[in-house]
């Protein structure tokens, strides 16, 4: 535990797509990390690379996180291990595409439930903490999708407006405490995510996708700059700028194609 002076980054949905390409290059630095999911042998399977390939320590944490009470308990384990969470990557999320009429009130609930609440509850525990130390760095996952409302995907572009909400205030809030928070805002990107989103991907989607890497590298360069957001890939940015310039009535029909909705 002392390799790195007892700083650790813990990474919620580290099992696959960006939570992996996080745990693998927070590795590169040397840190020593905390790895949060529900699949637990991809989480050990994992952990049992980073540790040969970078000699750094690394402890899996089993947890379904749209759980609040195992979100407090995962602190509270922590907290009695003497872990002490320098960088906390707000990363688990998953999404859901289609008419909301069509989903079961559950599956929309669940989203919230994740994107929102347990996102909610982690910041709350591990901020408290690092305003107390006057340091600490946290990053929140948010979406493209934080800047509109897309037919189709309602309840997840609310979410994702409420991370991006949440995260920018709190950066306000949290910058003369020594606390960093920045939101990460992707556009579609290669990783499990579409497949369990049961999302569609169109011809302009697969144009635009960008894998994981150069994009968990934009978020965590935006995070040690102490940036309030970022927007990785010329085309995402592009849409976000499109979306000021443009009425809404606009970027909304084009986005509702560009997602094939
Ligand atoms: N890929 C994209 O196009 C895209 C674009 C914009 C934003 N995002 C955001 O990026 C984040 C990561 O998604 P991804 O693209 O990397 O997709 P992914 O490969 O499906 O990863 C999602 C991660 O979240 C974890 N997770 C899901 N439910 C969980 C729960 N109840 N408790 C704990 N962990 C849970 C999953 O692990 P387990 O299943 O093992 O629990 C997995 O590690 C999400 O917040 C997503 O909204 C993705």
């Amino acid at each position: 535990m002392q390799a790195n002076g007892n700083s650790w980054v813990l990474i919620t949905g580290a099992s696959s797509g960006f939570g992996e390409e996080f745990a693998r290059q927070y590795a590169e630095q040397g840190k020593s990390l905390v790895l949060v999911a529900r699949r637990l042998d991809k989480l050990e399977a994992l952990s049992a690379q980073l540790r040969e390939q970078f000699s750094i320590e690394v402890i899996v944490e089993q947890v379904d996180l749209s759980s609040i009470p195992a979100a407090i308990e995962l602190h509270e384990r922590l907290t009695r291990r003497g872990i002490t969470i320098d960088v906390l990557i707000n990363n688990a999320g998953h999404g859901l595409q289609g008419p909301f009429v069509e989903h079961t009130l559950d599956q929309s609930l669940a989203m919230i439930d994740l994107d929102i609440a347990s996102l909610t509850a982690m910041t709350r525990l591990f901020a408290a903490d690092m305003r107390d130390r006057r340091r600490g760095h946290i990053l929140m996952v948010a979406s493209l999708l934080a800047y509109q409302g897309v037919k189709h995907f309602s309840v997840y572009c609310a979410a994702k407006a409420y991370v991006l909400r949440f995260s920018e205030a709190l950066h306000q809030e949290l910058k003369r405490d020594g606390v960093v928070v920045t939101a990460l805002c992707p556009g579609m990107s290669d990783t499990g995510f579409a497949q369990n989103a049961s999302q569609k991907l169109t011809p302009a989607l697969k144009m635009v996708m960008m894998q994981p890497e150069p994009v968990v590298r934009a978020g965590i360069r935006a995070l040690q700059a102490g940036r309030m957001s970022v927007v990785p890939g010329f085309g995402n940015k592009a849409i976000t700028v499109l979306t000021w310039a443009t009425p809404r009535r606009f970027h909304q029909r084009l986005m509702t194609q560009v997602m094939g909705t």
